[in-house]
């Protein structure tokens, strides 16, 4: 099956008792039992439940992976991949990465024996791994600079390290880190795979039996996974995803021409404009560039901010609706400052998630608000 056929049919068969075309709900958090153990394949929902059984087979045949975890945000996701880590290990990390990866890495897995560092990738014949690196921690596009790391060319380099890959920017419709050599694929599901800014969700796909072994025991030791609603809005939303992507990539594209030729703004980062450095990489691992997209204002970005109509001012991303992001103050500001200036973020800086309303809506919005910049 193609993309747009897996997203509606992958998972989701006719219920066989009732016939529903759409997986109804499981709500129950337990399963009645015949005699002691033997059941019908769950017996208590944090260790699973089919309305997360429809999503993860979903999500599986989505990233072309054999297998699929579902947790309860991307950071749970995150945490339980990082969970194959032993004290000791090093994890190295791109150097632009969502600043709640950063925090929960360097604040809450540091202390228990893990280290980090974070370098540039966007030059992978410069990655060099210590001794103790187990893994690779890869965005791309990074958030929020839209930084692209050239995945087939890191996997070549990765050794025994495992090559983890955040594909929440991209979405699977646009790139499938697994078939460029990547181990493990992760999304925030909060943002693109979701797409209406109403789940707080996370996802690791993969196709290795140890790992699969591992993040199966994470879901039901440490208990980070969603709810049933929340895995059956999920999963209703892939159904869309061909067409929403489709329509953010169009829109990001035009918002992306106009905002590099607008006097009023002194720099954009989008991977789809022939300028980006990261261009010819993002045109041959990805089938598209996406709707995220930053930019510099000259002038106040306060009075910017304060004249859109449209757009409205808020944190998160991938959503049908378009949203405007001041990264220092907003989602990135658990970096230290120091930490942002190095990684190039600065206090200038906004974050637009294009959202797939009427192109010239957003245009005419963006238009009128620089001019009180
Ligand atoms: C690229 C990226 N990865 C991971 C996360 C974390 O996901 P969540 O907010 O669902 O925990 C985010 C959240 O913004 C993100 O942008």
């Amino acid at each position: 099956m193609r993309f747009e056929t897996k997203a509606i049919h992958a998972g989701q068969a006719p219920d066989p008792n009732s016939g529903d075309v759409m997986p109804p709900i499981h709500l129950s958090t337990t399963f009645a039992q015949e005699e002691p153990g033997k059941h019908k394949g769950y017996d208590y929902s944090r260790g699973g439940n089919p309305t997360r059984k429809n999503l993860e087979e979903a999500l599986a045949a989505l990233e072309n992976a054999k297998y699929a975890h579902a947790f309860s945000s991307g950071l749970a996701a995150t945490s339980a991949i990082a969970g194959l880590l032993k004290p000791g290990d090093h994890l190295l990390c791109i150097d632009d990465t969502y600043g709640g990866t950063f925090r929960l890495f360097e604040r809450v897995l540091r202390p228990y024996g893990l280290d980090f560092s974070y370098v540039d990738m966007s030059d992978a014949s410069k990655l060099k791994l210590q001794k103790n690196t187990k893994m690779i921690w890869l965005e791309t596009p990074t958030n929020p600079l839209l930084k692209i790391a050239d995945i087939a060319a890191i996997a070549g380099r990765k050794e025994k390290a495992l090559l983890v890959v955040d594909n929440t920017f991209a979405s699977p419709y646009l790139q499938n880190p697994l078939d460029l050599g990547a181990d493990i694929v992760m999304h925030s599901t909060t943002k693109y795979l979701n797409g209406h800014s109403d789940v707080i969700g996370g996802c690791a796909m993969l196709n290795d039996e140890k790992i699969h072994e591992h993040l199966t025991f994470y879901q039901l030791a440490v208990g980070g996974v969603p709810s049933p609603f929340d895995c059956w809005l999920a999963n209703r939303s892939l159904k869309t995803l061909a067409v929403r992507m489709k329509a953010h990539c169009e829109n990001g594209q035009a918002v992306a021409g106009f905002l590099s030729e607008h006097k009023k703004v002194s720099k954009v980062y989008y991977p789809g404009l022939p300028d980006h450095p990261g261009h010819e990489i993002a045109k041959r691992q990805m089938r598209g560039f996406s709707g995220m997209l930053s930019f510099e204002v000259k002038g106040d970005f306060r009075k910017f901010l304060k004249a859109l109509k449209i757009l409205t001012l808020a944190e998160s991303l991938g959503g049908i609706e378009s949203l405007i992001n001041h990264p220092a103050i907003m989602t990135h500001a658990s970096l230290p400052s120091a930490e942002r200036a190095r990684r190039g973020i600065s206090d200038s800086l906004l974050r637009l998630s294009v959202g797939i309303e009427n192109i010239q809506d957003l245009i005419e919005d963006l238009d009128q608000a620089l001019a009180k910049a």
